[in-house]
């Protein structure tokens, strides 16, 4: 029998790729958002890309009776939960709101999974490592203390779903992801930003089609071989794969312990100008970038080690830079209505 799956938050950027993944792999999905972070484009690509209408609820899940009636309405196999506030500075100025909000629904999540008995998958993040002492990062790394009320929330929901699942004899796993870039092959989904991007690559491509005057490069004085930040830079469409496995590994009870961690990422350090040059490159144009001072709070340099990923939930990493960059910029000119 078909399992089936919830997605939490599945019409942003992630949890739309997952959902494309997830059901192309013979699960069926149920999408929930509440949209306050954004339109319908992602769920109408992820409806073209398959041919099909998939189940849309929209839900807070800062809503408990919400939550447990929609885990009533479905028998749900697994609960991916993506639902979350992601802005690092926004999260510096108002706390009180990214903690409501990102601690509640989760916690809404672990309960209606408690009494449902439905396996959960974290979206955790690299940023619960800091600034590593020693790269590549394992999952045995030490944690450092959060910089930002976001780091924290992800720190401590993964707190949350291992104490659950050792309480109350739940099976879970958080993925941590490095740096998710890139678009579908379709060009049917993607990245939408709010007004001025944060991230790197929505930067680069916001550039290139002319609604950004300049790329700042934030720092090139750094203790790396260029002088820029070194990052690990994972394609959407892998990072949504690990899903896949890291669900099925649940479903059919492969864990080796009831709440396991895997580091989503390619091992592969990549500095901020490699990035802007492979980008112009692949996509055969000139980029207007100056170097700019450090930005605030930036890591100088973090990779994955991907081995455990690699070797447990038999996942790999597969598609290229150049591939992910060619990707993202297609999303671009998809949104301008260039492609
Ligand atoms: N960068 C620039 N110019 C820009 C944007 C970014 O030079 O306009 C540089 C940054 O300084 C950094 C690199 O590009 O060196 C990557 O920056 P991103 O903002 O794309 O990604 P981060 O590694 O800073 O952010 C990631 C995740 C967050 C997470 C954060 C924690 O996207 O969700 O790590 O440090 F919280």
């Amino acid at each position: 029998m078909k399992k089936t799956v919830l997605v939490s938050g599945g019409a942003g950027f992630i949890g739309s790729h997952v959902t494309v993944e997830l059901t192309q792999a013979g699960y069926d999905v149920v999408i929930a958002d509440n949209m306050s972070n954004c339109d319908e484009t992602n769920y109408k690509g992820v409806c073209a890309i398959l041919g099909r209408q998939l189940p849309f609820e929209k839900i807070d899940f800062c809503d408990s009776a919400a939550v447990e009636a929609l885990f009533s309405r479905y028998t749900i196999d697994a609960v991916i939960h993506f639902a979350a506030y992601k802005a690092v500075g926004e999260s510096v100025d108002e706390p009180l709101m990214y903690y409501k909000n990102n601690l509640d629904s989760f916690l809404n999540v672990l309960e209606a999974a408690r009494k449902h008995g439905t396996h959960v998958l974290f979206s955790s993040s690299a940023t619960v490592y800091g600034e590593p002492e020693k790269t590549p990062v394992t999952e045995e790394s030490p944690r450092q203390e959060a910089t930002s009320p976001y780091g924290n929330t992800k720190q401590m929901c993964e707190d949350f779903l291992r104490d659950c699942v050792k309480a109350y004899g739940m099976h879970g796993i958080a993925l941590r992801y490095f740096n998710p870039i890139g678009a579908h092959p379709s060009a049917l989904i993607g990245e939408l930003p709010r007004g001025v991007p944060n991230n790197l690559v929505p930067f680069i491509t916001q550039t290139a089609i002319g609604k950004r005057e300049c790329l700042s490069i934030f720092g090139n004085d750094y203790p790396t071989p260029d002088g820029t930040c070194l990052r690990d830079y994972i394609d959407i469409v892998d990072l949504a794969r690990a899903h896949v496995c890291a669900v099925t590994r649940m479903i059919e009870e492969r864990m080796d312990k009831p709440y396991e961690i895997f580091n989503i990422g390619t091992g592969r350090p990549l500095s901020v100008l490699e990035l802007v040059t492979s980008f112009e490159k692949v996509n055969n144009l000139k980029l207007n970038y100056r170097i700019a001072p450090r930005r605030p709070g930036d890591v100088v340099a973090i990779w994955a080690d991907p081995t455990l990923a690699n070797e447990k939930l038999g996942w790999k990493a597969t598609r290229t830079i150049e591939e992910t960059l060619a990707s993202a910029w297609a999303w671009e000119k998809h949104l301008a209505g260039r492609a």
